[in-house]
């Protein structure tokens, strides 16, 4: 099935035009396909499928609580990396006994409502982090599930910005320092060990890193069990990369061929924490061309999303496709697509040949991961709607905000 399409010359998400969203709720606006969501999710269910297994949809690609309870119904299981996702999850209908809770800085209280909730396990990302669970377990008469965050120091071959397993990196325990330190969370009175945890980069195409970090982690799974620790489950994180432009992506059947592999016979279960694999392509922000601004030099189209609303090509320089959503007779131009944001670096796509005019309609492509839950109300801009497209129905996922909402909280000094 084709989540996005052309229809009668017009873009549509499922059955319904990108017209009729933009006429109805305005742009800039984020629109999700429901029936994206749910073929993303499955591709790893059924490559999982006889194995036992829990994916944890990493919650920090997108968070609106529509898309969490699209999951939720499909039985997922949570990574959250704050308190404020743990509630997101909750309100969403999800089961926080299937929480992973991921992070170098918990705080306690976080921790606190964590452990209320009877969350699966904690990744526990440092020796400090441990003796801190402990005494807030302790606090409330309860044992926390713990995972070591293990650094397995392998090249993720990714983005720097984005890659997370190497030694340089300020995530997880070195993996030399993992075996002792399970010693001691063993002899700790409220911690409980259940697992093993690793992640080592976002956007990884090739499954070979992925692979090389699972073989370390089984080797110290093996190490840990010879000192009595045995593990009920082994968590190999996320990073699964989906399609930008025109590079070569692995399905979830490829990407995790090889651990399961390598997994085969075991009798721990198997946790992933996929995020933007399972969101990215299920969602394009639609945008307006506000001012066609040719130049000597370079000709700018200023659109009326910006870096505010998907901040991935002024942050890592990242590529989004920009398509016209109807067809146009203007003539085929190559343009800066930019924002109208006060910097420089406000553009969502550089040199983009593009039959456009002022007033038309634009998608960001791939925008469902990152998009929303990094956006900001830089220069005061409300942030964008969100619509959850369902077959022919439409869900506000999410109203626009107004602009008195953006200072509701804020207030002037007494007379
Ligand atoms: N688990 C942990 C512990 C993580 O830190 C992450 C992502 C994930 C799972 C999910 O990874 P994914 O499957 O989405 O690759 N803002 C960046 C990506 C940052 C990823 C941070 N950690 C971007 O827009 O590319």
């Amino acid at each position: 099935m084709t989540f996005f399409s052309r229809k009668n010359g017009a873009l549509h998400v499922e059955a319904v035009s990108l017209n009729e969203i933009a006429e109805r709720f305005g742009t800039p606006t984020y629109v999700y396909s429901r029936a994206a969501l749910e073929a993303a999710f499955n591709a790893y269910k059924d490559a999982l499928t006889g194995r036992d297994a829990l994916v944890c949809y990493a919650v920090k690609a997108n968070s609106n609580l529509a898309i969490l309870n699209v999951f939720a119904r499909l039985g997922a299981g949570f990574d959250i990396v704050s308190g404020g996702e743990l509630a997101r999850v909750i309100a969403a209908g999800g089961d926080p006994a299937k929480v992973v809770f991921s992070g170098v800085g918990k705080s306690a209280a976080e921790m606190r409502a964590a452990l209320e909730a009877g969350i699966l396990c904690f990744n526990v990302e440092s020796a400090a982090e441990l003796d801190q669970l402990n005494a807030v377990a302790a606090s409330l008469g309860k044992k926390a599930p713990v995972s070591l965050r293990v650094n397995p120091n392998v090249d993720p071959k990714t983005h720097p910005y984005i890659s997370t397993g190497l030694k340089s990196n300020k995530f997880g325990v070195a993996f030399e320092d993992a075996r002792s330190l399970y010693r001691r969370a063993a002899a700790l009175p409220n911690i409980e060990i259940h697992g093993l945890d690793c992640h080592i980069g976002s956007q990884l195409l090739d499954p070979a890193p992925a692979a090389e970090a699972a073989e370390k982690i089984l080797g110290l799974a093996d190490e840990l069990a010879a000192d009595g620790i045995h593990l009920s489950h082994l968590d190999f994180g996320g990073g699964m990369g989906i399609q930008y432009s025109d590079e070569a992506v692995p399905t979830a059947g490829e990407y995790l061929a090889a651990i399961l592999k390598l997994t085969a016979g075991r009798k721990e279960k198997l946790l992933f924490e996929p995020g933007r694999s399972l969101v990215g392509n299920a969602g394009l922000l639609l945008t307006k061309v506000e001012v066609l601004k040719p130049g000597s030099e370079k000709n700018f189209a200023i659109i009326d999303a910006a870096m505010n609303d998907l901040m991935r090509p002024a942050l890592y320089d990242a590529y989004h496709d920009i398509v016209t959503v109807n067809d146009s007779s203007a003539p085929m131009q190559c343009w800066e697509v930019v924002g109208p944001v006060c910097e420089s670096g406000d553009f969502l796509g550089h040199a983009r040949n593009l039959q456009i005019a002022s007033g038309d309609l634009l998608a960001i492509m791939s925008a469902g991961a990152y998009g929303m839950t990094m956006s900001s109300n830089y220069n005061t801009r409300p942030r964008a709607a969100e619509i959850l497209v369902d077959g022919a129905t439409v869900h506000i996922a999410r109203k626009r905000e107004s602009v008195s909402e953006l200072f509701a909280l804020e207030s002037v000094l007494p007379a």
